[in-house]
């Protein structure tokens, strides 16, 4: 079987569709900035100006969105002063998207004009020097998917067949995000994310695993759209919210709704930070 059959390329007719099928809602807007927010961090969309909404549903090659808390929606508008494309609600691969399909909102980002993209998951923390609640700028990432985005034909229109990965978050937006934090009084920690399919959470051996590897969270997010923002050489700002902890040695139960909770009470001090540096671009 080849590659085509289990995932169907992206394609530039497809990308194209997209775009066009935005435009026509957007008239004179023009985002430059795009904003992906992680489960239970949706809610910055509420102070977006000028709001265009539209749900994923009616974009011409979007998949609809399915897990809880994500409604599924782009929100177009001004924040901070920047017109931005901000997805409220993600594709994650365990809800059975394609990588292709989890990523195809990056492809219209960059269709559009965007040459910037800020992602925030929520994601569990593996270094015992965070706390639940805590925000880390993402400044490097371990692939645990066992699959990549970029598997099949390349076009290089999207992007070069072997795009490297020396500075997949960039360093520049990532001294910008600490000096904002350090204005703010806000902690901000640095680390290294791994991303994993799930749904199930990981087992002590794994936590254990990718703590001797270096990771300090994980999630079940974000790496595909990194990828391929990278492929598109758009420059990515990458932020993790602490949901739980994910101490071999202290392991506690942990369910989505709790995960949840935690995420939306950091929302705030997310939100606030990602204005600061928004306003600084
Ligand atoms: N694993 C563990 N904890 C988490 C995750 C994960 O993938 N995401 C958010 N909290």
């Amino acid at each position: 079987m080849s590659i085509d059959q289990i995932e169907k390329p992206t394609t530039l007719e497809d990308v194209e569709e997209a775009k066009v099928f935005l435009q026509s809602k957007l008239g004179e807007m023009i985002p430059t900035l795009g904003l992906i927010l992680g489960t239970g961090l949706g809610k910055v969309t509420e102070q977006i100006e000028n709001k265009i909404t539209i749900p994923y549903e009616e974009i011409p090659h979007f998949s609809s969105s399915t897990v809880i808390s994500h409604t599924g929606q782009l929100v177009f508008g001004q924040l901070s002063g920047k017109t931005i494309m901000a997805m409220e609600g993600r594709y994650h691969f365990y809800e059975g998207h394609s990588l292709k399909q989890i990523t195809f909102p990056v492809r219209v980002m960059k269709a559009l004009g965007i040459d910037i993209m800020i992602v925030s998951n929520a994601a569990g923390g593996l270094n015992s020097q965070y706390q639940k609640g805590d925000i880390v700028l993402i400044e490097d990432h371990i692939n645990f998917m066992g699959l990549n985005p970029l598997i099949g034909p390349n076009h290089e229109k999207l992007g070069p067949r072997f795009p490297d990965m020396i500075e997949p978050y960039q360093k520049e937006l990532m001294r910008l995000s600490e000096d904002v934090a350090t204005e703010q009084g806000l902690n901000l920690h640095k680390g290294v994310y791994v991303g994993v399919t799930g749904p199930c959470l990981e087992t002590r051996a794994e936590y254990r695993m990718m703590r001797t590897w270096g990771a300090d969270m994980v999630g079940m997010s974000t790496i595909p759209e990194v990828i391929v923002a990278v492929h598109a050489g758009l420059k990515v700002l990458g932020l993790s919210v602490i949901t739980d902890m994910c101490i071999p040695e202290s392991l506690e139960p942990i369910n989505i709704e709790e995960i949840i909770k935690t995420a939306q009470s950091a929302g705030p001090k997310l939100d606030k930070l990602i204005k600061g540096v928004l306003n600084r671009l």
